[in-house]
C-alpha cells in the first residue's frame, strides 16, 4: 500500500490560523527584525516569504538589507541596536552569510532572548539539557510532522541522516528528548542503507537529491524529507519519492512538507520571544 502523505501545507495553516487568532485575541503586536545581507536570490524569496507569513497572522516585521560588503563590525552593530529596540522581540539573520564574515560570532551577538532562529549557543545548550524554549524552526516542525501521523516516538528507533547544527543534530535531540533511540548518520557513515533500514522514523537532511531509496527504507517507516534541491528548475527532496512512497508508511512531500513548517515554527518562536 502506498505511504499516506503528510500534508505539510495544511498542518502550517493551522500553526499559522492558532497563531492569528491568539494575537487577535490578547491584542499584542510581536515584533520580528530579519537582516538579510547581499543578494542571494534563495535569501531574498525566503526572507519576503517571511514577511508575507508575519504580515498574515498579525506579526510586525522589518527588514534590514545590508549590502555584500557589509563588514562583520557594522552587521554586529545593527543586531546590538535591534537587541536593545523594545517594540522588537525577535532577529533573524538569513544565512549564509558572505565569505568573510564570521557566522557563529554574528549568530551569538543576538540577544538569546530574541534568538527565534534558536542558533545561539545558549539556546542550543538549553537543548541539549531538555529545556525546549527557542529551538531550531526546521526540527520543531520535522517533530510535529512525525505526532501528525498519529504514531508515537518514545520507544521508536530514529535515524537522522545530516548532522549540521541548524537541523540534523538538532532534530536528533529532539527526538532523543522523546525517548527515541536515536542514529546519526554523515558522510563517514559506512553503509548508510543498514543504518537507515533499521530505522521506524527516518529523517533525512543532507542535501543531496534522492540520496534515500525505496530500497533503504523499513516498510511502514514514517520518513521526513527535509532536503531541498533545486534540479532544471524543480524542487526535489533528498528522498527518491518515487520508490519509498511504495515502502513507507508516511512520508512528506517536497515541495509542501517540511518547508511551510519551518515558516510556521518562525511565527510560534517570535510569539515565544514576546511572551505571548
Ligand atoms: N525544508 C526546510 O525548511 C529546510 C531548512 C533547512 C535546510 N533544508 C535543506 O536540508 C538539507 C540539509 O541542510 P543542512 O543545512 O543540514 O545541510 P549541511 O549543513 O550541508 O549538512 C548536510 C549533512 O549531510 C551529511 N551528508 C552529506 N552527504 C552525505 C551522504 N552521502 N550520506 C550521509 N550523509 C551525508 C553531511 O555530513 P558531514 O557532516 O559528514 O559533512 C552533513 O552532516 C539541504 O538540502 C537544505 O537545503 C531545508
Amino acid at each position: 500500500m502506498a505511504a499516506a502523505i503528510i500534508d505539510g501545507n495544511a498542518i502550517a495553516k493551522q500553526i499559522r490560523d492558532e497563531i492569528k487568532a491568539k494575537l487577535d485575541a490578547c491584542g499584542s503586536k510581536p515584533g520580528l527584525a530579519v537582516i538579510q545581507v547581499g543578494e542571494n536570490p534563495a535569501s531574498t524569496r525566503y526572507v519576503s516569504h517571511k514577511q508575507k507569513d508575519c504580515k498574515e497572522v498579525g506579526i510586525y516585521s522589518e527588514k534590514h538589507h545590508l549590502p555584500e560588503t557589509v563588514s562583520e563590525k557594522e552587521l554586529i552593530e545593527l543586531i546590538q541596536k535591534l537587541n536593545a529596540q523594545a517594540n522588537i522581540h525577535g532577529i533573524l539573520v538569513q544565512l549564509p552569510l558572505p565569505d568573510g564574515i564570521d557566522e557563529h560570532k554574528v549568530i551569538n551577538s543576538v540577544d538569546p532572548r530574541k534568538d527565534v532562529d534558536g542558533f545561539h549557543t545558549q539556546n542550543l545548550g538549553e537543548l541539549v539539557s531538555g529545556n525546549e524554549h527557542l529551538v531550531p524552526c526546521t526540527p520543531t516542525g520535522v517533530i510535529r510532522l512525525i505526532e501528525s501521523t498519529g504514531i508515537e516516538i518514545k520507544g521508536k528507533k530514529a535515524v537522522v541522516v545530516g548532522r549540521s547544527v541548524i537541523v540534523g543534530k538538532p532534530a536528533a535531540l529532539l527526538l532523543l528528548n522523546r525517548h527515541a533511540t536515536v542514529t546519526v548518520c554523515h558522510s563517514r557513515t559506512p553503509d548508510l542503507g543498514a543504518e537507515t533500514r533499521q530505522a521506524d522514523i527516518l529523517v533525512a537532511a543532507v542535501g543531496k537529491p534522492r540520496l534515500i531509496t525505496g530500497a533503504m527504507v523499513k516498510p511502514g517507516a514514517v520518513v521526513i524529507d527535509v532536503g531541498i534541491n533545486v534540479i532544471d528548475g524543480k524542487m526535489i527532496g533528498d528522498v527518491d519519492f518515487e520508490s519509498v512512497e511504495k515502502v513507507a508508511g508516511h512520508l512528506t512531500p517536497v515541495p509542501g512538507g517540511v518547508g511551510p513548517m519551518t515558516r510556521a515554527f518562525l511565527l510560534r518562536n517570535t510569539l515565544k520571544a514576546a511572551g505571548v
